[in-house]
């Protein structure tokens, strides 16, 4: 799909990835409708966005019903773009019920509701494209990331299951995955190092990997570097492999970092 001129919602669209996405699409032309939970902050990235016409809806996705009124306050929409998140960061226990749901409603349950309200039109329209933003926690598990693990793996299988229905009609549907993001975003913000060896990559290739996941109707783009895509590609064939590397000494104090840094909002 040529981006010029159509019209995308962008959920998360005021954290780290999200004003990365938002320029590229902006970049291509794109008249973006922009959501997060904060009016302010949304309206400082739309007047600072290349071209005209962006809008902003201010939604809270962790609220029931949330989804299904920013679909409807959106307007036509040509592109979803799913791509709010909550780290969902910690052992289980660390969670309360409604912790949990909330982190699932977010990541899982939101993107879903947000596809079931659009693609119909675009169904009838002939054109759409619908991008949910995962991660490599959807190929490979990790200590203290079981909730967000569960989410991301999820939200794969969404997607993919919904292409089979979408795409031999004229929708696409695409994920895009990134490993380890630096400079911005939740994974820099929790200060945390990756485990050794394994890369990082930028907002900005996130940016770009979901102008060509729309662009060039793909079914996945991973973003993260070559040995990364190569170790996540292995563990998800092999779990009995990846859940034992993981479980070890340097997986256990990577990841009790990460969750560390996560702050207490965030659940
Ligand atoms: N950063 C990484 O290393 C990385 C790696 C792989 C995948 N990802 C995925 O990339 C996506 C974006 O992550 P990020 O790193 O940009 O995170 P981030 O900087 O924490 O931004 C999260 C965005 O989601 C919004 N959000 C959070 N809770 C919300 C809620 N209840 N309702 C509506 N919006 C909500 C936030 O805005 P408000 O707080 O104003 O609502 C913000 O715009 C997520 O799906 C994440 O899982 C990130």
């Amino acid at each position: 799909m040529e981006l010029s001129g159509r019209s995308a919602l962008l959920t998360g669209a005021t954290g780290g990835l999200g004003r990365a996405i938002a320029a590229a699409l902006a970049g291509r032309g794109a008249k973006l409708i922009l959501s997060a939970r904060k009016q302010e902050a949304l309206d400082a990235l739309a007047a600072e966005l290349p071209g005209e016409g962006h809008r902003t809806v201010v939604a809270d996705l962790g609220e029931p019903g949330a989804a299904e009124r920013l679909a409807a306050e959106a307007g036509e929409v040509d592109v979803l773009v799913a791509n709010a998140g909550l780290p969902g960061a910690g052992l289980l226990t660390d969670f309360t019920p409604e912790q949990v749901t909330r982190v699932l409603r977010v990541n899982l349950e939101a993107p879903m509701l947000m596809a079931r309200a659009l693609y119909p039109a675009m169904l009838e329209r002939g054109s759409g494209h619908l991008v949910f933003v995962s991660s490599l926690s959807g190929k490979v598990a990790s200590p203290r990331t079981s909730i967000y693990n569960a989410t991301k793996f999820g939200l794969r299988g969404f997607a993919f299951g919904l292409r089979t229905d979408l795409g031999p009609r004229g929708v696409g549907v695409s994920v895009v995955s990134p490993g380890f993001v630096r400079e911005a975003g939740m994974f820099a913000e929790a200060g945390a190092k990756p485990p050794p060896g394994m890369g990082t990559t930028t907002p900005e290739k996130v940016g770009e990997a979901t102008v060509k996941a729309i662009e060039r109707d793909k079914v996945e783009v991973v973003v993260a570097p070559l040995q990364l895509r190569a170790m996540s590609h292995f563990a998800l064939a092999t779990p009995s492999i990846s859940v034992r590397a993981q479980s070890g000494a340097a997986g256990q104090k990577a990841a009790k970092a990460v969750a560390e840094g996560h702050p207490e909002h965030k659940r």
